[in-house]
């Protein structure tokens, strides 16, 4: 089989950490170059991962290699619908970062491009592509829990701001609600069966800020050295749809609260049965008594398994699963709660 030709887009953390060891592993990608506005990272991480090529631009990238056939895209937030639109002109399948976007205009912007151009684009909204994510939607297409009318969703950390651009609106678009938000938000909308949002009423919180808390652990973005820090460090939503499904979330990268479980948890509540993930769970009814099942889903690497949906889809014309429309319904979400927090009211989508 010929090997799929990639280019890879920043060369920053994630591409590093999670999408370049998984291309490593796999012997029907070639990993044609690499591309940083910072040449010294690009070409550190070219030498790393046996890369050939190493350029600044999109642009550079795809003209001077133009057997490249897509890009994956690890830029900031607010460079992901210039480099998209450049690779969808060019005629790149792509394979975009989470967030889809920094904000519901440049989304849009994106789909016109790749509907265009006629080329697969995906989201990397990796929850979606976990073993629990994936063993609970089987059971909830199968009819398990009958009609999913409420959900509720959180990703909580007490002291976990990002450092770097993610606290720089202009270069994230936002803070925990964009960044972490989309995490629990799109997984447990994917698996409601992505009802249409209507109603949003929404509050974002900025009570805490910078903080010099000892002993915490926090995400260092390779781009760190940024001043600004004017974004939300907590949120709360509650997202109706127009089959009458709603949805709670709240997210935090610092709240003053207990943090003894998982950061992130998601609970699915069906008319014949409810779900909830970590551990994964079932709540119903056996033989007249309440039951408690236990499904036992030994943890993937979801990365690997997004990637792997993205080339199967490339290769056999397929629509990824978080395909451009969902992209864009959930800037539309994401952006929904801050036009709410803003107005201090529900708003209609
Ligand atoms: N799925 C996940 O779990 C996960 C985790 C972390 C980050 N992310 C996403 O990955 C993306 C990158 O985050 P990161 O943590 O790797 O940031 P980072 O700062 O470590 O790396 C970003 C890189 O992009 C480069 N860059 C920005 N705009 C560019 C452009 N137009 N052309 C070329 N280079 C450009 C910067 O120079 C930098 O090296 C973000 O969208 C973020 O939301 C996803």
């Amino acid at each position: 089989m010929e090997k799929l030709k990639i280019a890879v887009i920043g060369a920053g953390n994630i591409a590093r950490n999670a999408h370049l060891p998984v291309y490593a592993e796999r012997d029907d990608v070639e990993i044609v170059a690499i591309c940083d506005w910072n040449l010294d990272r690009a070409k550190e991480i070219a030498a790393k991962f046996n890369i050939p090529h190493a350029y600044t631009t999109v642009e550079e990238t795809l003209e001077k290699h133009p057997e490249i056939e897509a890009v994956d895209i690890c830029v900031w937030n607010r460079s992901h619908a210039p480099v998209a639109i450049a690779a969808a002109k060019a005629g790149k399948h792509i394979l975009c970062e989470k967030p889809m976007a920094w904000s519901v205009e440049h989304a849009e912007q994106m789909k016109k491009a790749v509907d265009e151009a006629g080329v697969t684009f995906m989201v990397a909204v990796m929850t979606r592509y976990a073993n629990e994510s994936q063993v609970l939607k089987a059971e909830i297409d199968s009819g398990r829990l009958g009609d999913i009318y409420y959900a509720k969703t959180g990703y909580m950390r007490r002291r976990g701001t990002p450092i770097g651009w993610f606290t720089d609106t202009q270069k994230s678009g936002g803070g925990p609600v964009i960044d972490i938000g989309i995490h629990c938000i799109d997984r447990t909308w994917y698996l409601m069966g992505k009802p249409k949002p209507v109603r949003i009423s929404a509050s974002t919180s900025y009570a805490i800020g910078e903080f010099k808390t000892k002993g915490v652990n926090r995400y260092k973005a390779l781009d760190s050295d940024v001043t600004a820090f004017d974004t939300e460090d907590s949120a709360a939503a509650i997202i109706h749809f127009e089959n009458g499904a709603t949805m709670m979330a709240e997210v935090s990268w610092a709240i003053n609260m207990e943090q003894d479980g998982p950061t992130e948890y998601t609970h699915i509540m069906g008319s014949k049965a409810g779900a909830k993930m970590f551990p994964l769970r079932i709540y119903g009814e056996e033989n007249g008594y309440l039951c408690n099942m236990e499904l036992p889903t030994a943890s993937n690497n979801a990365y690997a398994a997004e990637i792997d949906h993205f080339i199967d889809c490339v290769r056999n014309h397929k629509t990824p699963e978080s395909n451009a429309e969902d992209g864009l319904t959930m800037m539309k979400i994401l952006e929904g709660i801050y036009t709410s927090a803003k107005a201090k009211k529900e708003i209609e989508l």
